[in-house]
Order: C-alpha cells, then structure tokens, then sequence
C-alpha cells in the first residue's frame, strides 16, 4: 500500500523534514521519499497481539529504530484490519531531532525556544476535516482497530497514542494528555488518569456536579505535533496553540459529533473517538506493563462509554513501543532535557548541556558544566531534582565529557567522584508511583546526585589542581586517521565488545 497524503505537501531544504500541511499521512509519505531506509515495510501479516511490540523490542535491543510500517496487522480478534499501523514513529533520537529541524546534540538548548511558541489553531468546518471522511455512531467496534497488547500480563489491547481531551467544566478550556486506553469490549474502555494531571481534574470537577464527563480521543498526526501537544501547561490552559507553535504550523480543528464546538479535535488526526466518563464508575486498571521496565500494578479507575468514532477513509493506526525509545524520546525526553537545561542554567550559568538518557527511562539525568567555581556541581544537582518529578539521579560531568556516551559518564563516576563527599541523597521527596524500589505506597523516596566533575581551576589561565588525562600528543592524533590504514568493511568485521 503507498502512503498518500490528503493534500499536497512541499518540503524545506534547511528545516529537516517538513511539510506544508503537516499530519501523519504527510510525514509518512515525505519519509518514504527522502529517507526510504528509515522504513521498515511489513507486508505479510503480523499479530498484533504481542508480535510487534516483540520485534520493535528486538530492534531496540539491537539500538535501531526505524519507523515501522505493519501492512496487514492481525487484530484482536483474530481478523485483518483494514487499517494498516505504524510504530516506532519517535523512536530514533536523529530522526526525531531532524523531524523538528534541530541538532540531536542540542535539543536541551534547541528545544526549550521551540516550546514557548504559540500559534492560535484555525477551525475548519467538518468537510474539510480528514478525520470526519468516516462517521460511525452505531456497530462501533474498537477491536476492528489494530490495538495492541504490548507484554504480558497486560490485561487486554491499549491504545498507546491517544490523546485524551476533555474540559474544564468551570471555564469551558479544553485539556489534553496523551494516556492509555484499554479496550474493555468494543465500545468500552478504561484509562488512567494519574493523579494531579489536568484531566484528572477536570474529572474530579464533573463528577463532583453529579454529571458524566465528555471526552474525545484522537489518534494520529504529524510528529512534531505529537510533541507539541505533550507539552506541560499551567491549568487550565489549551494545548492547541503550543501543539501548533512545536510544529511550526496551526492545528487544524474541527468540532466533534457529540460535543459541538465545546471539545474540538484536530482535523488531521486519523481517528476521533468520542464518548463520556460516566459519573462515579471505577473499575480495576492494568496490571500494566509500564515505562520503566516492570508490571505496574492495577488501579482503581474510570472508564469510557464510547458512543461515536470519527475517522479517514484510510486511516493509518499509531502506536507506541511502550517504555521503549519510542515512548521516551521525543514525546517525553525532549521537553524533559529543555525544561531541566532552562532551569538549571539560570541558577548556574556554567550549564552546558543536558541529556536525560535512555537507559535511566527518566530517572537518570547527565548535565554537563564548566567547572568555574567549587560547589557549583552540587548546586546543579538540587537545581535538575526540582525540574520534575520523575527525575531521581543527576550526574554532572566536566565539559571534556560526551554526555551522550555512557562509558564516558561512568568513567567519571569511576575517577572524579568520592562518594563520602560527592554524593547528594535528599530523603522523602516528591516521587513519580512507578518506581518498584520506593517503599509502598510510593509517594515519597529519596533522590540525589553525584558531583563527577574535577576541581576547577586555581585561578585564571592556572591549571585546574587534578591528575591530567593522557592521551598521543595533538599532533599524532590528528596525523593517525582510521581511514588511511583501514576499509568502512573491514571495520565493520573486526572483533568488537559485547
Ligand atoms: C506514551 C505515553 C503514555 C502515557 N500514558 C499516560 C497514562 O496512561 N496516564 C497518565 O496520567 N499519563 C500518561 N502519560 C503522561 C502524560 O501524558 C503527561 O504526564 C501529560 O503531561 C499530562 O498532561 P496534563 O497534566 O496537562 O493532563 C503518558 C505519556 C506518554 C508519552
């Protein structure tokens, strides 16, 4: 099947990858014909019941994430969906920083001006609206989507990508968040909205006037988009001029079918899912295979009465690699990396850059600093803690460390550290339900960093007073070059380290 787009797109040489009318189908279309081998086409059919979350993992374990394209996805029922899925669409930290037109090793600086933009959103009426080509408000059945179950123990199909969106009954200003849905049955589902986020309080207001809540969910869009809509707002504020500001181009929206133009849905977005939380219904949640690696536990939570799915004729299914790249980059990570370097650089302006790493699956943060004065990497760590919730260990590193390579990082850890004095652990601090290693409930636990930096220097132009690192004179290094004395093949065939 080729990807086509529902209007015609152009591109920006300098911008990465760009288009003029930006949804999924355009990303997709455009990524196929610029960067074909960032594409991973599945054309026989694949179960979607674990299968491809199986292979995205293999490809993550392998450290490769091309976007994957699954044809002819098997559904839970057993049946081929109409609806062909692509995953693994934020998963590559450079395809995702290219996708925003930015620098994969600057995103901390890059991402943070990007998210202060705001561009208002323009509405469109419904025939002009891709995602109203199909409306269904009878026979609904959410299982002829290709919704997946990611590990075991999940208690059935979720949609990773949806983007819930509700309103504050007091001033009328939508919300959204990007949160889980179970498929309970083929009109029914639950969700969890954590506790303190905006929908959790738009429902607790609901319910507390005795009325179910509205909600729509869309599905589906460019990106950059994705990111933008993610972004952390005061309350109640709409997430649609800052979706529209990280894209570089305004949302499209269009009222939806139940509830007119008091909760509006993106235009472009493949499918719309619209229903109510009914008051006072809490059902069991999960158990869930979650973000940071373990099964979560059940919760206590509401559910969904579907009454209404909007969508495209041809509607491309987006899903998530739940706790994988795909979940944490672009989505999380980034917006995570430009708050942490804003905050931190102005208490300490002799921050560097952030990365906020993969493998610590947000609880690990590596800040990099010019070591100007003594202190000043404890200052950063107590600084980054209070960047986020989720965050738990800060490493600082010196400027002559490549925070993006870990060896790198653990060998300061290794020689610039002592632990009786370098060590920051604060107890009882605000912390993110996820983390098995906190004492249940889980509200609290401690959190700290590790100073890996070297002195600075005595004074200026005087050396800093730490053992030097050893390495050929400058000259060598530069003279003695891989290429002159071996092949691209030949290297790649050379024994490595596991
Ligand atoms: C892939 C993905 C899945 C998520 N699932 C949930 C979820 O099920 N429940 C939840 O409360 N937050 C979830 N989050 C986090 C929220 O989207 C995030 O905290 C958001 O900023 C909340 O925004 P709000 O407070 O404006 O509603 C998820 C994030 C990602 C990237």
């Amino acid at each position: 099947m080729k990807i086509q787009s529902a209007r015609s797109s152009t591109t920006s040489p300098d911008k990465g990858i760009v288009s003029s009318t930006k949804d999924l189908h355009s990303f997709l279309e455009e990524l196929e014909a610029r960067n074909p081998a960032a594409l991973l086409r599945i054309r026989t059919p694949m179960d979607t019941r674990y299968d491809i979350t199986a292979l995205q993992r293999k490809l993550d374990q392998v450290r490769r994430y091309p976007v994957i394209f699954v044809e002819k996805p098997i559904t839970y029922e057993g049946k081929q969906s109409q609806f062909p899925l692509v995953t693994n669409l934020t998963a590559s930290r450079e395809l995702c920083a290219a996708i925003l037109g930015m620098d994969p090793r600057q995103v901390a600086q890059q991402y943070y001006e990007r998210m202060t933009r705001r561009l208002q959103p323009v509405v469109v009426d419904r025939s002009e609206a891709p995602c109203k080509e199909v409306i269904q408000t009878d026979k609904i059945n959410l299982w002829e989507l290709p919704v997946t179950i990611h590990t075991e123990m999940d208690p059935g199909p979720y949609i990773g990508t949806s983007f819930v969106t509700t309103i504050d009954p007091e001033t009328g200003i939508d919300n959204m968040a990007l949160q889980r849905i179970w498929v309970k049955s083929p009109a029914r589902t639950g969700f969890w909205p954590a506790m303190g986020g905006h929908n959790w309080m738009n429902l607790q207001k609901w319910w507390a006037r005795g009325k179910d809540m509205p909600v729509a969910i869309w599905i589906g869009h460019h990106p950059a988009g994705l990111a933008g809509a993610q972004a952390r707002l005061g309350y109640p504020e709409s997430h649609y001029p800052a979706m529209g500001g990280v894209m570089g181009e305004p949302v499209r929206l269009v009222a939806t079918e139940l509830f007119g133009d008091q909760i509006m849905v993106p235009a472009d977005a493949e499918i719309v899912i619209e229903g109510y939380v009914p008051v006072g219904v809490i059902e069991a949640e999960g158990p869930f295979g979650e973000y940071p690696g373990y099964i979560g536990p059940q919760r206590p939570s509401p559910v969904i009465e579907v009454k209404c799915v909007t969508r495209r004729k041809q509607a491309v299914y987006h899903d998530v690699g739940v706790g994988l790249a795909d979940h944490l980059m672009m989505m999380g990570n980034f917006p995570l990396e430009a708050r942490i370097y804003d905050l931190t650089k102005r208490a300490i302006p002799e921050v560097l850059n952030v990365y906020v790493p993969l493998s610590g699956r947000r609880n690990h943060v590596y800040v990099q600093i010019q070591k100007t004065r003594p202190g000043i990497g404890r200052d950063v760590i107590l600084s980054a803690l209070t960047a986020d919730t989720r965050l738990k260990h800060i490493f600082v590193v010196d400027e002559d460390i490549d925070i993006f390579n870990e060896e790198q990082v653990l060998w300061a850890v290794a020689y610039r550290s002592q632990w009786d004095k370098d060590i920051v652990v604060i107890r009882d601090m605000a912390t993110f339900p996820l983390d098995p290693s906190i004492s249940a409930p889980g509200y609290t636990g401690a959190k700290g960093g590790i100073d890996c930096t070297m002195p600075p220097p005595l004074g200026p132009g005087l050396p800093r007073p730490f053992q030097q690192t050893n390495h050929p004179p400058a000259e060598v290094e530069k003279r003695i070059r891989l290429e002159d004395f071996v092949t691209p093949g030949q290297l790649s065939k050379f024994p490595g380290q596991i």
